[in-house]
């Protein structure tokens, strides 16, 4: 027997707090996304607020007809951007997998929002994630009451986005332990969750998908199963390719970051932007960008999202405390944070990496005093 979806069973989405410290990305960009249904014209999957193309749009920006511009939420490949899409309108799963800070989290939120109008629908996977949590639970008080009931039973968020036809979204899947992972098995290939204590099943609407996300450097904590693998369209998101792409994204979202906090706008960070995004790069990658001198890497990731808390912290510094203007002895100790992540080692490649390379790069004396002085 199947369960029927009466809206009593479903939790309405959550009000939105008009100061929301971060709003959900369906509210934070609610113009966007009026805009957007209301001018796309291209067949829409069933129960999709926008055709894959206009998720496309809304990922990628551009200008509508009407002229509303759409800004770019992920920097990267059309192409890549264009699977991740087409996937969610399959029977395929979607897996997000790259190294920390390349946006799986930032575009498996706006995939959702997009698609579903909602993001909300949440499992956080960690050590600890239960069944239940992929599943559904029990309220203890009316199990124990009233026995084994539909009014008893707590579903989870892949269980209201199979009832809803919605996306729901896996956060660190490999961080789940692997009997829980299978749970999604039977989720994804009968698109189905069976409740043997009612004899009934909840079946998924069309409409319903998910979106999962893992990090590359959790392989091995808890492999994906090759049966649960193989339920998903693997999309993997790069590191950006270049300084300059680096570059734009940080200043993209630090602006945007800046004002969401109502901080004090601070003109002319490009160049430290700049600074900020080539000592990553170039001790992520161990080598100086002109390709001359090797460096060494130091035990941080050094991820773009870890450049963007940076210049962050350093705009407020200069607004509250600076003149203003962004320079290097603001960014100077959050840098120093990001890289020294062991004290002894870290310290040493940081120390070498001031001393052979900064320290000669023509124009950067101010940001070596500044490193410098913070290094200690
Ligand atoms: N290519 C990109 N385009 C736009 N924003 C990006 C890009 N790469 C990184 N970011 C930004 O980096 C920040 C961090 O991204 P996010 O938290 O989604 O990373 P993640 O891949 O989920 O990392 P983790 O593995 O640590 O969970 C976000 O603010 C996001 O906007
Ligand atoms: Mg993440």
């Amino acid at each position: 027997m199947s369960v029927s979806v009466d809206p009593s069973f479903l939790k309405p989405a959550q009000q939105q707090p008009a100061q929301a410290l971060r709003p959900h990305a369906e509210h934070a960009f609610a113009a966007e996304l009026t805009a957007l249904a209301a001018q796309d014209d291209r067949p829409r999957p069933p129960r999709w607020k926008l055709s894959p193309w206009g998720v496309a749009t809304y990922l990628l920006g551009g200008t509508l007809p009407d002229g509303t511009v759409i800004t770019p939420k992920y920097v990267g490949s059309r192409r890549l951007v264009e699977v991740a899409v087409s996937t969610l309108a399959t029977d395929r799963a979607l897996l997000l997998l790259g190294v920390p800070g390349t946006a799986k989290t930032w575009v498996s939120e706006h995939l959702a929002a997009a698609v579903s109008g909602d993001s909300t629908l949440l499992v956080q996977g960690t050590a600890g994630t239960p069944e239940e949590a992929i599943r559904y639970g029990w309220n203890y008080a009316q199990l124990l009451a009233q026995g084994p009931s539909r009014a008893a039973m707590v579903p989870s968020p892949v269980m209201r986005a199979m009832a809803e036809g919605r996306t729901v979204r896996v956060e660190e899947l490999t961080r789940i332990p692997a009997d829980v992972q299978d749970a999604l098995i039977t989720v994804l290939s009968e698109k189905t969750l069976p409740i043997p204590e009612l004899g009934q099943e909840v079946q998924a609407v069309r409409g319903f998908n998910l979106v999962a996300t893992a990090n590359d450097r959790d392989r091995g904590v808890n492999e994906l199963s090759s049966a649960l693998r193989r339920r998903f369209n693997t999309v993997v998101l790069p590191l950006p390719e270049s300084v300059e792409a680096e570059v734009d994204i940080v200043a993209r979202r630090v602006d945007q970051i800046g004002r969401s906090l109502d901080l004090p706008a601070v003109p002319d960070g490009i160049t430290e932007i700049r600074r900020v995004v080539t000592v990553f790069r170039e001790l992520r990658d161990g080598i100086t960008s002109d390709g001359r001198t090797k460096v060494k890497s130091p035990s941080g990731t050094l991820s773009t999202a870890e450049a963007i808390s940076v210049v962050t912290g350093g705009l407020a510094l200069a607004a509250h405390f600076g003149d203003g203007v962004l320079r290097a002895g603001d960014v100077a100790a959050g840098i120093l944070g990001a890289v020294v992540r062991d004290p002894a080692a870290d310290r040493v490649v940081w120390r070498e990496y001031l001393e052979a390379v900064v320290r000669e790069r023509d124009g950067w004396s101010d940001f070596y005093r500044a490193c410098r002085e913070v290094s200690g």
